[in-house]
């Protein structure tokens, strides 16, 4: 999408409902795009919060000099509360929903959404995990339902999944992904299935280095110093103190009841003593960090360095990333080239999971998820296809 493009896409009225972290970076990618943004919350703390934060993120852009400060102040003006859902609906375009990932909650809400006359032309959720599908039964206009699902940080992730549901229109899916493309995102469309591309093909680069560290296989600054230096943005206890790590755990939690409870999906007794204890991350100012002004000042969880080389720990959550992907591809969620770019968009991944098998060759792959199996067990079991290639 070129600049020109952008600037002549038509101005919509984008409802978004949750003024969490999510739901104000989404509102500011809108407002940005030149959208008016309707924001609502149950809380109305939660919309002041909000709003501090989509002030904050267009103050940034000023700062840098990559935005005037009389566009920002256009921007704050182009945004306005909303006081109910039915009223929301009824004056926006499209509505995004960015709740807590709670399928109750969200039913509540997309059946509130639905009442509305009339209806928005794109009803969206940004569930990380949850069914699209049961979400859009219940808002009685399911044709017109479908996952935009955006990844944190919203302003800076240049991928959004458009999931497609089992009864989402093929006219929804059309207008969700030009809608995208005018935020200036890069949209992958996938099908609805647990975890969609990303939150699924990227579960063991989180839950193994939590399995390193619960098996006192290695620590905390230690995993996420390897992984840096094998060229990821982050290290993955600094990603779930990022997204926070009550999402993470309500993410791995969906996985692993939409997968019949399956054992590589299993959440780590970590995340749960950290979500009892209220230290959820940078947003509480702990979580595998401590945190200053934003910056992480020490490492909060108490762990020693094991004695696992880097490029064991690397392989730890690479290879099961890889089993995945082929997993994931097997089950027609995606092609192999989207899963490659969703997860170089979605997660700043340096390489594809299919890329990055092709560099290590497929025989050290299969090779490598063999000798996990036999030491740690069958969360590392060989994907169909792998099995199959295995087998020749
Ligand atoms: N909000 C807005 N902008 C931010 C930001 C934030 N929270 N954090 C960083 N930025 C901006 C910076 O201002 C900077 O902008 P510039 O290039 O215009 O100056 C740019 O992002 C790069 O930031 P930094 O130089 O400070 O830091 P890094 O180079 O380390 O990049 C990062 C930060 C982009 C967050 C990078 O570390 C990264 O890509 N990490 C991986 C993030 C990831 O995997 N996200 C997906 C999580 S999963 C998810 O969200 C799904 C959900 O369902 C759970």
């Amino acid at each position: 999408m070129t600049d020109e493009e952008t600037a002549t896409a038509p101005t919509l009225a984008v409802g978004v409902v949750g003024a969490g972290t999510m739901g104000a970076g989404i509102a500011q990618v809108c407002l940005q795009a030149g959208h008016e943004v309707l924001l609502f919350d149950v809380d109305h703390a939660a919309i002041e919060r909000g709003r501090g934060r989509i002030a904050d993120g267009l103050q940034r852009l000023v700062d840098k000099g990559k935005l005037p400060a009389d566009g920002r102040d256009r921007m704050l003006t182009a945004l306005r509360d909303a006081h109910t859902l039915e009223g929301l609906a009824e004056e926006s375009d499209v509505v995004i929903e960015a709740a807590l990932e709670d399928l109750d909650l969200k039913e509540t809400i997309f059946r509130a959404l639905g009442s509305g006359t009339p209806t928005p032309h794109i009803l969206a959720t940004n569930t990380s995990a949850l069914s699209v599908t049961d979400i859009g039964a219940a808002s009685g206009h399911a044709p017109r339902v479908v996952g935009l699902h955006f990844f944190n940080p919203a302003p800076v992730m240049p991928l959004v999944e458009v999931v497609v549901g089992d009864r989402t229109s093929a006219e929804t899916v059309t207008r969700a992904t030009q809608f995208a493309r005018e935020l200036g995102k890069q949209p992958v469309v996938c099908r609805d299935s647990p975890g969609f591309i990303v939150n699924r093909v990227n579960r063991p680069f989180t839950l193994e280095a939590l399995r390193m560290l619960e098996a006192g296989e290695a620590g905390v600054e230690q995993v996420d110093r390897a992984v840096r230096s094998a060229g990821y943005p982050m290290g993955p206890f600094e990603l779930m103190d990022l997204v926070g790590i009550d999402v993470n755990l309500a993410v791995a939690t969906a996985l692993w009841k939409g997968f019949d409870e399956a054992l590589r999906f299993t959440p780590s007794d970590i995340q749960y003593s950290l979500v009892d204890a209220g230290h959820l991350g940078r947003k509480t100012g702990e979580g595998f960090y401590r945190y200053e002004g934003g910056r992480p000042i020490a490492v909060a969880w108490d762990s020693n360095d094991g004695s696992l080389r880097d490029e064991d720990m690397v392989a730890r959550l690479e290879l099961p990333i890889i089993n995945e992907a082929y997993l994931a591809v097997g089950e027609g969620v995606a092609e192999p080239g989207d899963v490659d770019r969703a997860m170089q968009l979605g997660a700043n991944h340096p390489y594809g999971p299919f890329e990055r098998a092709g560099a290590l060759g497929l025989r050290a792959v299969i090779d490598g998820l063999r000798a996990l199996e036999e030491r740690y067990g069958e969360r590392f079991r060989l994907a169909r296809t792998l099995w199959d290639i295995a087998s020749i």
